[in-house]
This record gives structure tokens, sequence and C-alpha cells, in this order.
């Protein structure tokens, strides 16, 4: 009987759990839960029997592939896959695929919860603005993008995208405006939307020099990841431009010294919330079971992403 282990540090909603099971117990596999660990060694142990693991943004690093001596597949619950050390994988000859699209309207929805927390001013009392008539720029106009460029435009702003991989025509079908170049992006927009994924080209890619070209009323919006942002950078233009705001979906590491100087300027979250919603967590906890299944009964390698 195959052995799945679904180890999430941050859980999936109960609902989704029991989804995940009967996808399970329908092809007759043995499921283990590893929920809410705080010790890599439980990962390391419950790893050790797997045939086939479900994870979130656990960490799934040389040694966890190592330790998992029968693993064959690992499927990220998500979108993003730079938790997965994917030459440890093509090494073991593991699987690892993720499931892209599934969470993406949950992303978007957080980032509009963040930018009216922000522009309401935390709903403190005092008057705030509105988000009607402003610029937004998405930066890569992929799942989450796209879904950002819909509700943008029902908010009444003025959408822009920019995407090295996807063409102008496109972009343009969904009835936003396509910019030539990111920093075309950053010169034209209020408010960017990060939707880049974190990855030895993208690291510290968002820069002073991105940052400083943003007109007044500058909200940088990240439910991407944190490691995107030269902090250093970010620490810079927080200084130098009074207007300047940064939303994050997880705090950077330079958290205390922005909420010690800042205050009123930053919105971040204690855990990664972008895709903790029940909806988010049934569709990508589902579609990880069911891509599991279809990989050991019909080999489909359909969303693996090593090589
Ligand atoms: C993703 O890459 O899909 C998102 O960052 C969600 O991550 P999470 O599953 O850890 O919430």
């Amino acid at each position: 009987m195959k052995k799945i282990l679904v180890a999430t540090e941050k859980p999936f909603a109960p609902v989704a759990v029991e989804g995940i099971k009967k996808v399970f117990e329908k092809a007759g596999y043995e499921v283990k839960l590893l929920e809410k660990y705080s010790d890599k060694a439980d990962l390391l142990n419950a790893v050790t029997d797997a045939d086939a693991m479900i994870i979130r943004s656990d960490k799934a690093d040389a040694e966890v592939i190592k330790a998992a001596k029968n693993l064959k597949i690992v499927v990220r619950a998500g979108a993003g896959y730079d938790n997965i050390d994917l030459t440890a994988c093509t090494e073991n000859d593991v699987v690892a695929m993720n499931t892209p699209g599934q969470n993406s309207n949950a992303v978007a929805e957080l980032a509009f919860g963040m930018m009216l927390y922000n522009i309401r001013k935390g709903f403190n009392g005092a008057s705030g603005s509105e988000l009607r008539g402003k610029t937004i720029g998405i930066h890569a106009y992929g799942n989450v993008g796209k879904y950002v460029a819909l509700i943008a435009k029902g908010f009444g702003m003025k959408v822009y995208a920019f995407d090295p991989f996807v063409s102008k025509e496109d972009i343009e079908k969904d009835g936003i405006t396509a910019l030539e170049s990111v920093e075309d992006l950053y010169g034209t927009c209020q408010y960017i939307s990060l939707h880049i994924p974190a990855n030895e080209k993208t690291k510290k890619s968002v820069n002073s020099e991105l940052m400083s070209k943003m007109p007044k009323g500058a909200t940088l919006v990240n439910t991407a990841r944190k490691e995107v942002i030269c902090e250093e950078c970010l620490l810079k233009v927080f200084e130098e431009r009074k207007d300047f705001n940064y939303l994050s979906d997880l705090a950077p590491d330079c958290q205390k010294e922005i909420e010690e100087k800042y205050a009123g300027r930053f919105v971040f979250t204690a855990k990664k919330m972008g895709a903790q919603t029940s909806e988010a967590n049934i569709n990508a906890g589902l579609a990880a079971a069911e891509q599991i299944v279809n990989f050991f009964e019909k080999g489909d390698i359909t969303f693996k992403v090593n090589k």
C-alpha cells in the first residue's frame, strides 16, 4: 500500500484535509498527517517511509529528500516551489510538482485586503483615500497577476502589466495595458503588485532604482516572496520617500526597523496568508492529491517542475 505524507507546518483547512484523505482512500493509499510541526526532525522522521509527499511552504531540502528513502514524488500544493531542492529531487529520482493556479484568487484577494487596510489608515478613524483612479502595475502576468488585474478593474484602477514571458497581445486581450519594460512599469504605477517567483535571477531584484522610479503615493505590494526585495534598498527608499509604503505577505527581515521608524506605511502578515482560505486549500490540496494518484496510476507528469 502506498504511503502518502501530508506535511504542513501551516495546516490546510480541515475540509481540505478531509477531501485529500478521500482522494487517497479511493485509490487505496494510506495517509499520514504531520501538521504544525516546529522541528525539522519531525519531518525527517515522518518522511522516511513515504512514497509521496504533499507540502506547502514546508522546506523539502536535500536532507529531507535523502531521508525519504521511498519517495517518488513531492507535490507542492501551491505555485512557488522555491522551497524544494529540485537538484536533490532529480538526483534521487523524485518527481517534483506544483499545482499552478489553484490558490491564485486567494492570493490576489489578500493583495487588495492589504491595500485597503493601508489606504484606509488601518481603519483607525482617520480619513484615508481610495483605490479608484490609481495606477497599478502587475509585475509578472501569471495566474495571480491575472486575478489582480480583474479585481483592480473592478475597483476602477488603471491597470498595467509587464511580463517578459507573456506577449503584449496576451496581456492586452484582458483589457489592460502592457508596458515594454520593468522600468516603465515602476515609472508609471503608484501601486506595484509583485508576482515574480523567487529564483537566482529574481532574488533582491526589486531594488532602489525600481522603487525610487514609482510616482508619488508609491505602494509596493508583495504577495510573492520576501526574497525578491533588496531589503537594504527598501530601507533606503523608506527613509528617502515619505510617501512610500510596503505591504508584504510575510514580513521582511528588516521588519523591526520598519516598524520602529515608519508607522502607518507598512502592512505585514505574521504568517504567509495569501493562500490561507478554505477554497484555496481545497483547490490546491485536492489537485496535489489527484496529481499523486495520476502519477502512480497513469505515469502522468504534467506538472513536473524538475528535470
Ligand atoms: C504559493 O506559492 O502557492 C503561495 O506562496 C502559498 O504558500 P502557502 O501554501 O505556504 O500558503
